[in-house]
């Protein structure tokens, strides 16, 4: 059995990226990303610092646009127009939740398709199921990188995805069965009958739900490969926080069984930031005309 190793992993990819943009030429503007922070959000906080980090190390600019937790829709919609035009942005996110009285899917069509390097928006959505090449949303991206690297086998594996998301399992569902992966792919949801039935008959299991443990030993198949992106807080008083994060596999029992397990943390949720600041890179060379190698 492998456990995977998130920070590895991301290292290779960060490094092949730092690489790319020192090789820009001298006269050539470095690609740009940039995110629009609404409210203090204390987790929103986080990832947004996270990006800019990601950006600063491999050699990307970053910029962070803050609004007030009372913004008004259209005063939002003025900063994304203004994102939309600014010819220094190579791609921007918004960071979600937004607060209440804003309209999230109105915010998300408002962005530019071109710039919309999270994949939210449904053109992007559109091209990527039409197998077209596209902003991947990044935690789906991420995973297929964790697939690629690891050289699982996928053709003709039965992949069981648990979840049916907009930004995680659905996208995900749809990119496995695709030609080339060729996975034969079944998305279980809430309302799926005989869950563990299906769990327990995937080669590759890919748990994201939000539900701390909820894929058990007895659900996994010997030799089975799973991926867990859950991100759960669950108390535990022995840590100086009082909590601590677990994923949706309940890891110690699971890994007995698994021929390859993504661990929380420090599996999935590693590579989605990098996903994303790939998806800039690949928006830059499109504008810049550049073979995105
Ligand atoms: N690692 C990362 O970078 C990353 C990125 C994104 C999300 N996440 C984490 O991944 C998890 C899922 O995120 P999400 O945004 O996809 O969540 P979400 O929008 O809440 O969707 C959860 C999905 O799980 C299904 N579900 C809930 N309870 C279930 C049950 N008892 N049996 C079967 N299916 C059930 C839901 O089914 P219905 O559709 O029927 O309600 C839904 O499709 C969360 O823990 C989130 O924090 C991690």
């Amino acid at each position: 059995m492998k456990i995977f190793d998130g920070k590895q992993c991301v290292t290779a990819l960060k490094a092949n990226l730092k690489q790319k943009i020192e090789e820009l030429p001298e006269n050539k503007r470095k690609p740009k990303l940039a995110a629009l922070l609404v409210g203090d959000l204390a987790a929103s906080q986080l990832y947004v610092k996270n990006k800019v980090k990601t950006c600063e190390e491999i050699g990307m600019i970053s910029e962070v646009i803050r609004a007030e937790e009372n913004i008004s829709h259209n005063d939002l919609l003025e900063i994304i127009y203004r994102l939309n035009s600014d010819e220094t942005v190579d791609g921007y996110i918004v960071q979600l939740p937004l607060p209440k009285q804003i309209d999230e899917s109105k915010i998300l069509l408002a962005i530019d398709p071109k710039k919309d390097v999270d994949g939210f928006h449904p053109h992007n959505l559109g091209l990527m199921l039409l197998g077209l090449e596209t902003f991947v949303p990044a935690t789906p991206k991420g995973i297929m990188s964790i697939l690629k690297s690891e050289k699982i086998k996928t053709a003709g594996a039965h992949c069981v995805v648990i979840g049916r998301s907009n930004i995680v399992g659905t996208p995900m569902a749809l990119l496995l069965s695709r030609k080339g992966i060729d996975c034969t792919v079944t998305l279980v949801h809430s309302q799926t009958k005989n869950i563990k039935e299906f769990c327990a008959s995937a080669d590759i299991l890919i748990a994201a739900i939000g539900k701390a443990n909820f894929v058990t030993a007895d659900m996994v198949k010997d030799g089975a490969v799973v991926i867990d992106v859950g991100i759960n807080r669950i108390d535990d008083p022995s840590t100086p926080k009082g909590y601590r994060v677990v994923g949706d596999v309940d890891f110690e029992h699971v890994k007995e069984k698994a021929s390859f397990i993504t661990p929380v943390p420090g599996g999935v949720g590693m590579l989605t930031v990098i996903s994303l600041i790939e998806n800039t890179w690949m928006s830059f060379c499109r504008t810049e005309n550049i073979a995105n190698g």
